[in-house]
């Protein structure tokens, strides 16, 4: 931890009674929010700007990707069949210690966090913390009320038995026997969104994560692009 002032004094050249006068001027912010107290402690993981630009920067860095399929969520490739890890997509970053928080199968696409605050990581796939997420799936199947209410009843597995889960039937193509659907689970258990189908005697053909908790999936972002998150969006994942 280290004093606002004296941060804009070692990082940004400013004279004592200059960084002051900054500072009561209103041209220094906080992690996005103005601070005109130079005694504020600032810790490794806030980042200070002066006039927009970066004077210290967090030394954590958080991520959305829209995850391609073929990649697994790991830090290293897959033994079998070499399919790469979806870290080797940030090599351009030169950022270490970067990991996927939770997993999505391989052939999953959409919203992954992907950072370097391991205590975040943690806090996010904490078994306790019951973080909704939502998926859409195309299934070989049409769906119907049946399904729905299979779904908020739960389902028994050998492993564990499942929390109400939402099914939303978005469209339902006869000719090929498809159903498109949103589904939220409040756990991340293995396989879950596939084997939950697997119960009501279908398979996922496509499965997209689009949310997880308040964070959305970026619809600009496309499949294999990944952006750093907004400080808004950070903090939505602290809270
Ligand atoms: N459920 C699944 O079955 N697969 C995923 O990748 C995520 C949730």
């Amino acid at each position: 931890m280290e004093r606002l002032d004296k941060i804009l004094t070692n990082y940004a050249g400013l004279t004592r009674s200059s960084a002051k006068e900054c500072l009561k001027k209103g041209r220094v912010c906080l992690n996005g929010e103005t601070v005109k107290d130079g005694s504020i402690k600032v810790n490794e993981t806030d980042t200070v700007t002066m006039d927009g630009k970066t004077v210290a920067q967090s030394r954590f860095r958080y991520f959305m990707l829209n995850k391609p399929g073929g990649y697994v969520s790991s830090t290293t490739d897959e033994p079998g069949d070499g399919a790469p890890n979806v870290i080797s997509l940030f090599a351009n970053e030169g950022v270490k210690g970067l990991f996927p928080v939770g997993r999505l199968d391989k052939d999953t696409t959409g919203l992954l966090v992907v950072t370097n605050d391991g205590a975040l990581g943690h806090k996010l796939t904490a078994p306790s913390k019951h973080i909704d997420k939502v998926y859409l799936a195309r299934v070989n199947k049409i769906l119907g009320n049946a399904d729905k209410e299979a779904f908020e009843k739960g389902f028994e597995f050998k492993d564990f038995v499942s929390a109400t889960a939402g099914l939303e039937i978005l469209e339902t193509d006869t000719e090929k026997g498809e159903s498109v659907a949103r589904v939220t689970v409040h756990e991340g258990k293995f396989h879950q969104v596939k084997r939950m189908f697997l119960k009501t005697g279908c398979e996922v053909l496509e499965l997209k994560r689009v949310s997880m908790g308040s964070l959305k999936l970026d619809e600009n972002l496309p499949q294999g692009e990944y952006r750093e998150l907004s400080e808004e969006e950070v903090k939505s994942l602290q809270n």
